[in-house]
């Protein structure tokens, strides 16, 4: 299963994930050398194909999403450029937003950022450091104490890999008639679910982790109907109502100005294709054996800590932990250099996770996670590589 020519352990797929699915690889090529055209522009046979291959696209992410029609579905460069179109889109002047610790940067700070220019009030709920749940009472007391525009939140988090309680959480907010964004980056093409069952408002992932597509590629959805409640942030040509100076209002031009990212979205079309043509409840197993595996052999090794390490909540594939007596990011430059396991280290870019869970002091945490092409062997060389590390600096 494991596309050919890559040797190194590669354990970051919370970055992005590598490798991608051979196809992605040739639909990029094939692409790039005989077609070239933009999408929905060119008078022409290739633009023609081009236009079909992101309408192809768009279909197929609709399926994986369970979204109700392609055209709930736009593109973006990247799950961050996606929530900032989303979070401008939909906040206005004196509006309320609660939201979790939990968050990515990509949330905390186009929301800081807004909270400056439209005065927004923000309010940033805890979760519990064992579970990795975020506090889920807190959130409902929040919403029902004053007047809420949008709860907002991760569907799991890109430091602990918990999955959160996002469908019970919808619906307090729905009760309270506040919309529900979510932030599905790690979960989109890695955890089966459908936003018709979560029944949340909207979603901004990216296209090069769990999707499997290229780097440069994201995704939102925005549940049909709501687009009238959305301001259109970037404006520009679309290759639609070109008659018009004003931004179309409907979806998916209202979000999509200017040329796609071509190479990316026909690799992310591919990508979906194989994505719906394996099965992603049977991966997800797949990764979660991965984890488990790591978690509890980790947990047993002297001066290793694992954050969070007892959770029974569902985890995404994501294993942070900490060495005593070692920066988390000298471990992490020693367990490429030296035992070639690729992972990330730091604060991942989610600094109240850090400061919860007390990591920030040792430079963060290490995270390792795995990918569809992990094999067991990699799991058990980088366990291996771990008991080394953690006895040489015993
Ligand atoms: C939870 C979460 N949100 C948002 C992002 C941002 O994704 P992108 O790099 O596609 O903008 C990430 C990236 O790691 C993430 O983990």
């Amino acid at each position: 299963m494991k596309p050919s020519g890559n040797s190194r352990i590669y354990l970051d797929n919370a970055a992005t994930s590598f490798p991608k699915p051979d196809c992605v690889y040739d639909a990029v090529e094939q692409y790039m050398r005989n077609n070239g055209s933009p999408f929905g522009r060119g008078s022409h046979a290739t633009g023609d194909a081009a236009t079909q291959l992101v309408v192809q696209c768009r279909h197929r992410l609709a399926l994986i999403l369970g979204a109700a029609s392609p055209s709930e579905i736009a593109f973006t460069f990247n799950c961050t450029d996606g929530l900032n179109l989303l979070l401008r889109g939909c906040l206005s002047a004196g509006d309320r937003v609660v939201t979790s610790t939990l968050e990515h940067n990509s949330v905390l700070r186009p929301l800081t950022q807004l909270q400056d220019e439209l005065q927004l009030e923000i309010v940033n709920v805890g979760f519990d450091v064992n579970s990795g749940l975020v506090d889920e009472s807190e959130m409902i007391r929040q919403l029902s104490s004053k007047r809420t525009k949008l709860m907002v939140l991760n569907h799991a988090s890109n430091v602990t890999g918990i999955v959160q309680p996002v469908k019970r959480l919808c619906q307090a907010a729905h009760e309270k008639k506040a919309l529900f964004l979510l932030d599905a980056a790690q979960t989109v093409g890695h955890l089966p679910f459908s936003v018709a069952d979560l029944q949340i408002d909207m979603l901004a992932s990216a296209g090069h982790k769990g999707l499997l597509g290229p780097l440069g590629t994201g995704v939102v959805y925005i549940r049909s109907g709501l687009e009238s409640q959305l301001k259109p942030v970037r404006c520009g040509g679309t290759g639609t109502q070109s008659e018009s100076l004003q931004q179309p209002t409907t979806m998916p031009a209202m979000l999509e100005s200017g040329n796609h990212n071509m190479p990316g979205l026909v690799g992310l079309a591919a990508a979906s294709e194989w994505l719906l043509q394996h099965d992603i409840a049977a991966m997800h197993r797949q990764i979660a054996a991965h984890t488990k595996r790591l978690k509890s052999k980790l947990t047993s090794i002297a001066g290793v800590t694992v954050h969070v390490a007892d959770s029974v909540a569902e985890n995404v594939g994501i294993v942070s932990f900490v060495i005593a007596g070692m920066d988390s990011r000298e471990a992490a430059v020693i367990l490429d250099q030296s035992f070639q396991i690729q992972c990330r280290a730091g604060l991942h870019c989610a600094p109240l996770v850090h400061e919860a869970l007390k990591t920030s002091s040792s430079g963060g945490s290490i995270r390792l996670s795995p990918g569809v092409f992990t094999t067991d062997n990699d799991i058990e060389t980088a366990i291996d590589a771990i008991e080394q590390l953690t006895a040489a600096v015993a």
